[in-house]
C-alpha cells in the first residue's frame, strides 16, 4: 500500500494550478445517462472517484472516450444494464448519484446501497423519498435500491435536511418528468450549480439553482452539450490552508475565489493576507497563525470538507480554537491522528478544543478518510522530522497529483509503495 514520506519544515512558495472539481465531476457525468447524445465534459480532474465513476458509467453500457487533455466524451446511446453493483458502489458513495437518471431515462434501475462510511451514518432517505413522490416505485431488497416508474411526474419536494447529492439526484430525475417539480431547502453548494449549468446546456428547464428553491419544468428528452468542469474549491482551500499553516506565499492559478467566502474570511482572521483575481488567488502568511473557530454548515457557511485541514492549522496557532462539526456525526478521526504528532485536541461530541503548540513532531500517522488525510499532510508539512501517511487511497480518491503539485511549491513529500 502507498505511503506519503514528508520532510516538514519548508514553507510553500510559488504557482500551482487547480484542479476541475471533483464533487462536480462526479454528479456531471451522470448527467450524461439523461441523453442519448453525447456529453463532452473538460477540465476533468484525473481521480480514482473519476476513474471508478467511469467504470461504472461503462457497465451500464455507456460509452467513454478520453482525450489527453483532462476532456471525457460519455455517449449513453443506449443503456443496456440500468445497474449499479455493490462491488462499485462500496469504493464510492457518490455511486447512488446514477439512481435518478437511470429512473428517469429507463424506468427502471437497481444501485446497491452505499454501505458504511468513515464519517457518519449517510443514510439516502431523502434521496428515496424524493424520486417516490415523483412517482417512482421503490423497494430496498436484498442490498439494492430497485426502483420503477413509466414516467416520473413533476412534484413538490421538501427536503428536511441539506443534502448536496439528493438535490442534484433529484434535480436530475426532475429533468425528463412530467410537469414541474419543486425542490425545496435545496443544496445551495457550487456543485449543485455547476450541474444545473451543464443541464440547462443539454436542453433542461432549471430557475433557481444556487438558491434553497429549484425549479425543474420537465422536458421530453435532452441533447448533447460541452462543458467546462469548475474548479475544485476544496482542492483550493486545502492548498491555502497549508501555504497559511507554512508560512508560505503562493498563487493558484484557475482558482474561484468567489465561491470560497467562509475559508478565505477564516485565513484573513488568522492573519493571512490574500488577493482574489479573476482566475487566481495569491495568499501570504508572514507570521504564526492565530487561533481561529469553526462551525461547519451547508453553503455559503464553512464546509465540512475543509473542517480537518483547519484543525491541522489550528494545532499550532497561536491561542484556543473551537472546531464544531454539524453535518457529519464523526468526522474528528483525524484529531487522533494530529495528536499522535503532538497536537493538543480534546473531543466532546461534535465539539474539538484545540490549544495551539509551539511545535508538531514526525511520526507515523493513519489516514481515515479524504478530508481527513488532506489534514495529516497539512500537519505533515508543518511538523518537526519526518512524517509518514499510511493508507494515502483515501488521498487519491479526491486530490489529483498532490504530491507533485506540493513538490512544485517546494515540500519535501514523496510517495513509496
Ligand atoms: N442525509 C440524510 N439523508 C439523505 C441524505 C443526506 O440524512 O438522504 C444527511 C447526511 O447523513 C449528512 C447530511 O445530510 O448528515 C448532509 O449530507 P449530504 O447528502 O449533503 O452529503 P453528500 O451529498 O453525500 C456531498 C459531498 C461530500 C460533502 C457533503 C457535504 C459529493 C460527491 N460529496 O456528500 O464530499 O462532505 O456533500 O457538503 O458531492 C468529500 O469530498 O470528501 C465529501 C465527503
Amino acid at each position: 500500500m502507498d505511503k506519503l514520506i514528508i520532510e516538514g519544515g519548508v514553507a510553500l512558495k510559488g504557482d500551482v494550478r487547480i484542479s476541475g472539481a471533483k464533487n462536480a465531476a462526479l454528479p456531471l457525468m451522470c448527467a450524461a445517462l439523461l441523453s442519448g447524445d453525447p456529453l463532452i465534459l473538460s477540465n476533468v480532474p484525473h481521480l480514482r472517484d473519476v476513474t471508478t465513476m467511469l467504470r461504472l458509467l461503462g457497465q451500464m453500457g455507456v460509452n467513454v472516450s478520453l482525450d489527453d487533455r483532462s476532456g471525457v466524451e460519455l455517449h449513453a446511446r443506449d443503456i443496456s444494464n440500468p445497474v449499479a453493483d455493490y462491488e462499485l458502489v462500496k469504493t464510492m458513495r457518490a455511486s447512488i448519484l446514477v439512481l435518478g437518471p437511470l429512473l428517469a431515462r429507463c424506468g427502471s434501475a437497481r444501485v446497491s446501497l452505499p454501505g458504511g462510511c468513515a464519517i457518519g451514518l449517510r443514510p439516502v432517505n431523502l434521496h428515496i423519498k424524493g424520486l417516490e413522490a415523483m412517482g417512482a416505485e421503490i423497494k430496498v431488497e436484498q442490498g439494492y435500491i430497485s426502483a420503477k416508474a413509466t414516467r416520473l411526474r413533476g412534484a413538490r419536494i421538501f427536503m428536511d435536511i441539506v443534502t448536496v447529492t439528493g438535490t442534484e439526484n433529484l434535480m436530475m430525475a426532475a429533468c425528463l418528468a412530467d410537469g414541474t417539480t419543486i425542490l425545496e431547502n435545496a443544496a445551495r453548494e457550487p456543485e449543485v450549480v455547476d450541474l444545473a449549468n451543464c443541464l440547462i446546456a443539454m436542453g433542461a428547464r432549471i430557475t433557481g439553482a444556487g438558491t434553497d428553491i429549484i425549479k425543474v419544468e420537465g422536458v421530453k428528452t435532452l441533447h448533447g452539450a460541452t462543458h467546462a468542469i469548475m474548479p475544485d474549491r476544496i482542492e483550493t482551500g486545502t492548498f491555502l490552508v497549508a501555504a497559511a499553516a507554512t508560512g508560505g506565499n503562493v498563487r493558484l492559478v484557475g482558482a474561484d475565489g468567489h465561491i470560497l467566502d467562509a475559508v478565505l474570511d477564516k485565513l484573513r482572521e488568522a492573519g493571512a493576507e490574500i488577493d482574489v483575481g479573476t482566475d487566481e488567488i495569491r495568499l501570504a502568511m508572514d507570521k504564526k497563525p492565530r487561533s481561529v473557530n469553526v462551525r461547519t454548515a451547508p453553503y455559503p457557511a464553512f464546509p465540512t470538507d475543509m473542517q480537518a485541514q483547519f484543525m491541522a492549522l489550528n494545532a499550532v496557532a497561536n491561542g484556543t480554537s473551537v472546531v464544531t462539526e454539524t453535518i457529519f456525526e464523526n468526522r474528528f478521526m483525524h484529531a487522533l491522528e494530529l495528536q499522535r504528532l503532538g497536537a493538543d485536541i480534546e473531543i466532546a461530541g461534535n465539539t474539538a478544543v484545540i490549544r495551539g503548540v509551539a511545535q508538531l513532531q514526525g511520526a507515523t500517522v493513519m489516514a481515515t478518510d479524504l478530508r481527513a488525510s488532506a489534514s495529516l499532510v497539512i500537519a505533515g508539512l508543518i511538523a518537526e522530522g519526518k512524517t509518514t501517511i499510511d493508507r494515502i487511497y483515501h488521498l487519491d480518491r479526491g486530490y489529483e497529483c498532490i504530491e507533485e503539485k506540493l513538490t512544485q511549491l517546494g515540500a519535501r513529500i514523496r510517495r513509496s509503495s
